[in-house]
């Protein structure tokens, strides 16, 4: 890291020597308050010009741990003003990663937080800005994955704001809810909503209140999905289409990881149970969405879907096909089987099984259990419904061609 410097104006040279007779007087901390105060007099320093312009950034920074260990404002912006311009004041993950934080961005790479978008679905991203792409800005949740010019991905202020840095804001299950706290994401309202959320708020912190970097970054590792499963598949069972799977050994290791956060405070026979029931809640949903998936195709090849894929306002990015995720514009028309399942899958599926394993009993009653049966059950009706006006003559069936049908075989494929 560089050390600290003083602006480039003929303030310098006196600046540097009253700094340093001020400095041994009073030590380290007293010189970095004497250059702050002289490079807050010179209009053309970083800190003269934007102490006027952002005097709270100013003053965050000076708060922040950076300041006090002689990080300046080039150290992380550089001094060319256009190149930051031309990065709109972003400082890109390589920058910490070289001056110091090395480990910590190892592990962030690994993570969910930094992978960034590819293929069709950074198409999307790019294709609507006005809603998905909304996804992508600055503050929106996918800017956690930002690639930058020199290569680096990620976006470490989502967790550490920029100037202060404070820690107490970064360990606050607080600073999550900006991005988990969607429909189909909803952890922060569930974790609120448990025991452990609980014992947080009401200041059980001393006796056992868990936040969310309790069992997600313990010890502060930044790779947090190393100790999230996916569906164990079992010997003798096949792939699913629409939930990730894992073998039984990748499993278990991770399992034991997570296990692992739960010892300090709970016996190991309580926990695993939580965890299993909650496995349990997951895998009846997988196997809810494989059904319901089911249904929907066979409607697509007795040609009852109304309007049939390939009857409708192409999905510039997929054509016709039911798109799952972002890559669905919802300003197109659908069916109402294959609106149905895409509920299931985007809605109640994903924003059920989390509260499982988040121990928030009332949702997992009335979302993964409840809703899901109850979707299922609205789709069979649909599917009766509609076969039931097929053979009355009410509706004329029109079965897709090879080529719509090969087509339409990319919606399983979406995990
Ligand atoms: C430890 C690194 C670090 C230091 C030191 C630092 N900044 Fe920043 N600064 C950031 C980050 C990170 C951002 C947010 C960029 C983003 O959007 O990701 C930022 C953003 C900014 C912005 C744009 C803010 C906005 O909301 O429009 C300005 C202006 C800025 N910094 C000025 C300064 C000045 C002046 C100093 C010195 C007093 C300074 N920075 C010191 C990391 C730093
Ligand atoms: C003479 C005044 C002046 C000086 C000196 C100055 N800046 Fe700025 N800076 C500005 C102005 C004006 C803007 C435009 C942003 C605004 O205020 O809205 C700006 C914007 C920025 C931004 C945000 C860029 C963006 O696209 O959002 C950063 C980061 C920044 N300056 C950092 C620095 C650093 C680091 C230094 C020292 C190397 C520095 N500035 C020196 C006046 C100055
Ligand atoms: C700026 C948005 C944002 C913030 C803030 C944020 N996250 Fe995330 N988080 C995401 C995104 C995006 C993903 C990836 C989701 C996906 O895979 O589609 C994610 C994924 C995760 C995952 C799953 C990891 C994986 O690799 O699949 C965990 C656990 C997680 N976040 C925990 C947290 C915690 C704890 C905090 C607060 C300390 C937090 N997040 C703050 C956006 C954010
Ligand atoms: C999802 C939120 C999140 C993101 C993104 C994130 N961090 Fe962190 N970071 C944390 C949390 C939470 C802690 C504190 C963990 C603990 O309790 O020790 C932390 C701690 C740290 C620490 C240790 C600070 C200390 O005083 O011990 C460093 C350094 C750090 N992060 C750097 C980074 C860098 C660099 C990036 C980007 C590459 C980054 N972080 C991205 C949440 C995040
Ligand atoms: C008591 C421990 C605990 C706490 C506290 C906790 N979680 Fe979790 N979280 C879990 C477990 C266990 C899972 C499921 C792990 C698995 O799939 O094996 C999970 C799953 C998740 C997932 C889904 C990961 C994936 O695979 O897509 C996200 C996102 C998440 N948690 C975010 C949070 C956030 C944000 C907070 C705080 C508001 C939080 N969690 C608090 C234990 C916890
Ligand atoms: C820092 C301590 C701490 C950690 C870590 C922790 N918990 Fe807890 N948990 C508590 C406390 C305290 C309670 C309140 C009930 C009690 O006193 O036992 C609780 C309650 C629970 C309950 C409800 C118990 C009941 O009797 O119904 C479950 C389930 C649970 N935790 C699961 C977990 C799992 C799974 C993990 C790890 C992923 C975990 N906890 C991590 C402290 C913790």
């Amino acid at each position: 890291m560089r050390r600290f410097r003083l602006g480039k104006s003929s303030l310098i040279p006196i600046g540097a020597v009253v700094a340093a007779i001020v400095g041994t007087l009073l030590g380290a901390g007293g010189l970095r308050e004497a250059a702050f105060q002289l490079e807050r007099l010179d209009a053309k320093s970083c800190i003269g010009c934007h102490v006027t312009r952002q005097p709270t950034l100013v003053h965050e920074m000076k708060l922040s741990v950076h300041f006090r260990v002689g990080v300046s404002c080039e150290d992380c912006h550089g001094d060319d003003h256009e190149a930051m311009f031309g990065r709109n004041g972003e400082v890109s993950s390589a920058v910490c990663a070289e001056a110091c934080h090395a480990e910590q961005y190892e592990q962030f790479k690994r993570s969910g937080h930094s992978e960034p978008k590819t293929g069709r679905k950074a198409d999307a991203l790019a294709l609507n800005p006005s809603r998905v792409g909304s996804c992508a800005l600055n503050s929106g949740c996918h800017a956690s994955r930002k690639t930058h010019d020199d290569g680096s991905t990620g976006k470490c202020s989502i967790c550490h704001p920029s100037h202060s840095f404070s820690m107490q804001v970064t360990r606050d299950p607080a600073v999550c809810v900006t991005c988990h706290s969607g429909s189909n994401n909803t952890e922060v309202a569930e974790y609120e909503k448990s025991i452990h959320g609980v014992l947080y708020r009401t200041g059980g912190r001393d006796v056992g209140g868990v936040t969310c970097v309790t069992c997600h970054m313990p010890g502060g590792r930044h790779d947090e999905n190393f100790n999230l499963t996916e569906v164990e598949l079992r010997p003798g069972e096949g792939p699913l289409h629409f939930v990730k799977t894992m073998s039984p050994a990748t499993f278990q290791k991770r399992r034991d990881a997570m296990l692992e956060t739960c010892k300090p405070c709970h016996g190991t026979k309580l926990a695993k149970r939580a965890l299993l029931e909650a496995d349990a809640f997951r895998r009846a949903g997988a196997y809810a969405l494989e059904e319901a998936s089911v249904i929907v195709h066979q409607l697509y090849d007795e040609g009852l879907l109304d309007p049939m894929p390939g009857d409708r306002l192409p999905n510039p990015l997929s054509g016709g096909v039911l798109d799952l995720g972002a890559n669905q514009l919802f300003d197109r028309e659908m069916s109402m089987p294959e609106r149905i399942f895409y509920r299931m899958y985007m809605f109640t599926f994903a924003g059920g099984w989390r509260r499982a394993y988040h121990n928030t009993p009332q949702l997992v009653t009335w979302h993964e259990s409840e809703m899901l049966k109850t979707d299922l059950i609205e789709l069979r009706a649909e599917a009766s419904r509609v076969r039931a006006l097929a053979r009355a003559g009410v509706i004329t069936p029109r079965p897709p061609s090879d080529a719509e049908a090969a087509a339409y075989e990319r919606s399983r494929t979406e995990k």
